[in-house]
Order: C-alpha cells, then sequence, then structure tokens
C-alpha cells in the first residue's frame, strides 16, 4: 500500500470521519495562533477534511478551508455552509500570495510532499504569518492504550513511541516557534473507539480480513480491562503542535 493512496484513503468513511473523529482543544488553538492574536485574523484551514480543526477555528478569525477529497469537502461545507470551502491540495493552494495570518494543518502534513507545501504555505502567509500543524494522538504513557497496540499488533507505522516529540523539516522560509503538547480527553464507549479507529487510513486501507481480526482483538482486549469495559471512558488523547513563523522575504529564499 502506497502512502499515497493512504493518503486518499478517507472519502470513502467522510461520514464515519465526521461523526467519530475527535476535535482539537480550544487550549492548542489558541497557542497555535498566540503569535498573530488581536485583531481579525484571515485562517486558512489547509487539508480540512470535515472541519475538525474548522469548528474550532470559525469562532477566532475568517475561515477558509482547503481539501482534496470532494466526500470528506461535502461533510465539511454540509456542518459550516458560512465556510469559504475549496477544492486544492496543499503543494497547490488555490489562493492568493500573502493572504492569510495563518495556515493551520490538523493531522495531515505528513501526507504532504514537504518542499512544495512549505513552499505554497510560504505563498500563501503574509510575512510574520503563522503555520501551525496540529497531531491528535493516544496518550501512550496511559497502561491500557499500550494494551491496546500490543492486542493490534500495531507497529511504529501506526502508532508513535509515548515520549516522540513530532517536529517540522527545517525550511528557508520559516523559523522553527516551538511546540507544545495538550491533554485531549474524548469521552467514548468500546464502540465509539472502534468506530474511530476504523477510519484511519491504517484501516482504510487493509485487508477487511486482516483488519476485522485487528478490531476482534481489540474489543476482546478492551473487554479485559476495568477502565474500558464497564461502558463510557475517556479514550486519553493528547494534541501536538508546530509552530513556524513565516520570515519576511529575503535574499535566503525565493520560494
Ligand atoms: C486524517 S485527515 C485530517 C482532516 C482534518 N484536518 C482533521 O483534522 O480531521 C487527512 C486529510 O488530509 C487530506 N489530504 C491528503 N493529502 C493531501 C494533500 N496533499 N494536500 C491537502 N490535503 C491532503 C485528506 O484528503 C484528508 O482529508
Amino acid at each position: 500500500m502506497t502512502s499515497s493512496s493512504r493518503a486518499r484513503s478517507f472519502g470513502a468513511a467522510a461520514a464515519a470521519y465526521a461523526q467519530h473523529r475527535p476535535g482539537y482543544p480550544a487550549a492548542a488553538v489558541d497557542w497555535a495562533l498566540a503569535p498573530v492574536a488581536g485583531g481579525a485574523l484571515r485562517l486558512l484551514d489547509l487539508a480540512a477534511g470535515t472541519g475538525k480543526l474548522t469548528e474550532g477555528l470559525i469562532t477566532r478569525g475568517t475561515v477558509t478551508a482547503v481539501e482534496p477529497d470532494p466526500a470528506m469537502l461535502a461533510q465539511l461545507r454540509a456542518r459550516f455552509p458560512g465556510v469559504d470551502a475549496l477544492e486544492g491540495s496543499a503543494e497547490a493552494i488555490p489562493l492568493p500570495d500573502a493572504s492569510f495570518d495563518a495556515v493551520l494543518v490538523g493531522q495531515a502534513w505528513h501526507w504532504f510532499d514537504a518542499d512544495r507545501a512549505f513552499a505554497e504555505v510560504a505563498r500563501v502567509l503574509r510575512p510574520g504569518g503563522v503555520l501551525a500543524v496540529l497531531w491528535n494522538g493516544d496518550d501512550a504513557h496511559v497502561d491500557w492504550v499500550r494494551g491496546m497496540y500490543e492486542a493490534g499488533c500495531w507497529n511504529s507505522t501506526v502508532v508513535r513511541a509515548p515520549d516522540d516529540e513530532p517536529s517540522l523539516p527545517a525550511h528557508p522560509a520559516f523559523t522553527p516557534d516551538g511546540f507544545a503538547q495538550f491533554t485531549n480527553p474524548i469521552p467514548t464507549t468500546v464502540d465509539g473507539l472502534i468506530a474511530s479507529l476504523r477510519t484511519h487510513s491504517w484501516a482504510l486501507t487493509a485487508e477487511p480480513a486482516v483488519r476485522e481480526a485487528t478490531f476482534d482483538r481489540i474489543r476482546a482486549y478492551l473487554a479485559t480491562r476495568p477502565e474500558t469495559a464497564p461502558g463510557e471512558f475517556d479514550h486519553p488523547l493528547v494534541t501536538d503542535v508546530v509552530r513556524v513563523v513565516r520570515r519576511e522575504r529575503g535574499p535566503y529564499w525565493n520560494a
């Protein structure tokens, strides 16, 4: 399975994605936007999917959403009819130069061609504007979460180690501006957790028999755990945010 087929897999489950995937904590969005806070912000949600991050942006400025998958975009448009939602990709953003104060990317930077995406984001950001890249992931310090990974036989292509700190590669158009992590507990049930996991690219692209066997093992494991067996519990997510600031255009970069 190639990375590009996984990147294109989400539309097949767009409605389930909209229903079951988590959003982002307000504190993470506040931190992402801190360098440009104040005034009327022009915000681009890039790879916006069904609008999970859009939801946290609409109270903070005028939001434009860009997303390549028509089925994901249809969910976003139905949920947020006031948002200007355009078909496009990170490598070809269909918007003018210097038209945003911040570009935010939720759970998607790893699908981009990083060099081309950096050049396009640098083009649409004003000097001093922010690129913030967010990821929701499990808190793998939690014992039952690590047990679930073992039950799923998941390796590092599916999950990350507890203390991994994500980063962006260096790019001459951007100055690194820090990393922050926020708790994002999601109330759920075993059925809800499995419904959410079914919208991940590994599940969408797995052989059906392998996928169902994986979920059978996870369901059986969660039934043995006192934290998850009785009914409602919190899925302990953490939201990682990496922030970089667009430099003034200068002789050191020509994007
Ligand atoms: C895991 S979803 C994240 C959606 C949304 N940002 C969220 O936080 O829920 C990844 C999204 O990235 C989109 N995507 C994949 N490759 C892309 C690219 N090259 N440029 C822009 N979006 C892309 C997919 O269509 C999908 O909607």
